[in-house]
C-alpha cells in the first residue's frame, strides 16, 4: 500500500506511550499520605533515577510542549531553588536514608539557567540525603543559547557526563516563524567547550513537523549536526497543542506542513540518519552504534519512560519540581503544575503531589505490552500474559483491532506474537494504542501520530 494512503488513513491522534496509563488518566487527589507508603518502599535494588524540573527559560520558543515560563530575571528562580531544596529534603525522609541513585538528570525549561551556586546547592542537597556514589550518569538539558562559560564549568565541577542541546533547526526562516534564532556557530561553540571541560558525548534534539520546514530544511540541519558528531540525536515530530500551550497560538497554522509533509520530513530525516551509520531507536531517536542507548537496544534493555527512550533499569523514578512526576513500583505521582500551589506545599511541609495514578495488575500486564512494541517493535503475547498470570486469549480483543493494520502490511501477527514492520515503523504509535484500555477513539487531546 502506498505510504500516502497510510500516512492519511493512520493519522489519528494518538500517545507518545511515555507512561502508562497516560497522564491524562492520572486522577486528582488531596493529601500526601498514599504517596509517603509509596516512598517508603520504592528504593529499588539498582539503584533510584532522579530527575530535577527547571521550568524557566529566558525567552519562549512558540512551539515548546514543556512545562517552563519566562523568567526575564533571576528572582523567581531563585525563590523556585529554595522550595526545591525543600522538596528534596521532605521526599528523602519519606523514602529513608542515603537511597542508592543511579542516574540524575536535570530538565525543564533550561536547567543552566541555574546560578553556579543554586546547581551546586541543589547537587550538594541531593549528595547529603542521598547516596550518590555509584551514579552511571549524570545528564543537563542545555539550550546552547544561553551556554556560558560559567554554566559549563558548573556542569563539568558537578560531574556531569551527558547533555541535550536543544538545535530543532538550523534554518533561519524556520527559527524565525518558531522564536528561537540560533545560528549554527552558537551550537558548535557550546559543543567545544563542552568537549574541552570533559562533556563530550551529547544528544542533539532535532524537530520535524515546524512552520515553513522542509525536507531540505531538515536534510541541511542534519547534515550540519553531524559535523558535531552528536552520539545521539531525537527526532521529535512537532506536537501541536494550542488548547494545551496557547503560546503555540504564535505560530501560524497555515504554514504548519501537513500530515503528508510531515510523514516526508521524518523519513527524510530518518534516511540521512541511517546514511551516517546512526540506529533508528524506538519511535524517534538515533544512535550511534557505540552509544549506550544502541547497545541497549540490541540487548533488548530499551526503556521508555517520561524522558522518552532511556537505557535506565530503576524501577523507581522520582521527579522534584513543579508538574514533574515520579513513577514508583505502586504506580504514577504527578507533583503540583502551579509554581505557587507547588511552593506553598512544600513550605507547609507536605509532599506536592497533586495526581496519581495507581496501577492495577492488568494495567501492569498492559503497560509491558506498550513498551515492548515502543521499545523493541515485537511483543510475544503468550509470554507476557504467562508472566502475569492471566489467561492466555485475555488480549485477543486488542489482537483483533490489529487485523486491519496487519493487513496493511504496518504489524505481522504470528499466533500471539507481534512484530511491527519496517514499514510500520512511523506508525507503532498506533499499533500499541491497540492495547490501550483507556485511550478514547480520536481523542483531540494528544498531537499527531506522525
Ligand atoms: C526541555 S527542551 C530542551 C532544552 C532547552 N530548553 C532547549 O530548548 O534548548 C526538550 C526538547 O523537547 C522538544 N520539544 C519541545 N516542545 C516540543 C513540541 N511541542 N513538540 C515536539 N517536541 C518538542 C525540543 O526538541 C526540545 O529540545
Ligand atoms: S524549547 Fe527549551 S528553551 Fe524553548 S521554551 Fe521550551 S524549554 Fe524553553
Amino acid at each position: 500500500m502506498d505510504a500516502r494512503f497510510l500516512v492519511a488513513k493512520y493519522d489519528g491522534r494518538v500517545p507518545r506511550y511515555t507512561s502508562y496509563p497516560t497522564a491524562p488518566h492520572f486522577r486528582a487527589v488531596v493529601g500526601d499520605g498514599w504517596y509517603r507508603d509509596w516512598l517508603s518502599r520504592a528504593r529499588s535494588p539498582g539503584g533510584l533515577s532522579l530527575y530535577v524540573h527547571v521550568p524557566f527559560c529566558r525567552a519562549m520558543c512558540w512551539y515548546c510542549g514543556c512545562h517552563t515560563r519566562v523568567a526575564k530575571d533571576d528572582v523567581p528562580v531563585q525563590a523556585y531553588v529554595g522550595a526545591l531544596r525543600r522538596e528534596i529534603a521532605l521526599v528523602a525522609e519519606a523514602i529513608g536514608p542515603l537511597a542508592p541513585v543511579s542516574r540524575l538528570h536535570w530538565g525543564g525549561g533550561t536547567p543552566t539557567i541555574l546560578s553556579p551556586d543554586a546547581f551546586a546547592a541543589i547537587r550538594d542537597d541531593l549528595g547529603h540525603l542521598f547516596d550518590l556514589e555509584a551514579i552511571d550518569e549524570h545528564a543537563v538539558e542545555i539550550d546552547p543559547r544561553t551556554l556560558t562559560d560559567e554554566r559549563v564549568a558548573m556542569l563539568a565541577d558537578a560531574g556531569v557526563n551527558r547533555v541535550s542541546l536543544g538545535i530543532q533547526t538550523l534554518s533561519e526562516p524556520v527559527q524565525q516563524r518558531i522564536n528561537r534564532i540560533q545560528p549554527f556557530v552558537q551550537v558548535a561553540s557550546a559543543v567545544e567547550r563542552l568537549k574541552r571541560a570533559g562533556i563530550g558525548s551529547f544528544n542533539a534534539d532535532l524537530m520535524y513537523g515546524l512552520p515553513a520546514q522542509t525536507e531540505e530544511d531538515i536534510l541541511e540541519t542534519i547534515e550540519a549536526v553531524l559535523q558535531l558528531k552528536p552520539s545521539r540525536i531525537s527526532l521529535f515530530g512537532y506536537a501541536h497543542v494550542p488548547w494545551m500551550k496557547p503560546h503555540q497560538l504564535k505560530i501560524d497554522e497555515a504554514e504548519l506542513p501537513d500530515a503528508q509533509n510531515r510523514f516526508a520530513q521524518l523519513m527524510a530525516g530518518a534516511g540521512a540518519l541511517a546514511g551516517a551509520g546512526y540506529r533508528r531507536i524506538g519511535l524517534d531517536h538515533f544512535a550511534r552504534p557505540d552509544d549506550v542507548l544502541a547497545r541497549a537496544a540490541e540487548e533488548g534493555r530499551l526503556r521508555r519512560n517520561f524522558q522518552g527512550y532511556t537505557d535506565d533499569a530503576a524501577t523507581t523514578l522520582i521527579g522534584f519540581g513543579a508538574s514533574a512526576i515520579s513513577e514508583t513500583p505502586d504506580g504514577y505521582a504527578q507533583n503540583l503544575t502551579a509554581i505557587p500551589d507547588w511552593q506553598r506545599a512544600v513550605f507547609d511541609g507536605r509532599l506536592p503531589v497533586a495526581k496519581m495514578r495507581a496501577l492495577s495488575p492488568e494495567d501492569r500486564l498492559r503497560r509491558r505490552v506498550i513498551e515492548d512494541l515502543m521499545c523493541d517493535r515485537t511483543v510475544d503475547l503468550e509470554q507476557v500474559l504467562a508472566r502475569h498470570a492471566q489467561r492466555p486469549d485475555l488480549l485477543d480483543d486488542c489482537l483483533a483491532r490489529l487485523a486491519e493494520p496487519a493487513h496493511d502490511g504496518l504489524v505481522e501477527i504470528d499466533g500471539r506474537r507481534l512484530r511491527v514492520t519496517e514499514r510500520g515503523w512511523p506508525f507503532m504509535r498506533n499499533v500499541a494504542a491497540a492495547f490501550d484500555a483507556y485511550l478514547v477513539p480520536d481523542e483531540t487531546r494528544h498531537a499527531r501520530a506522525v
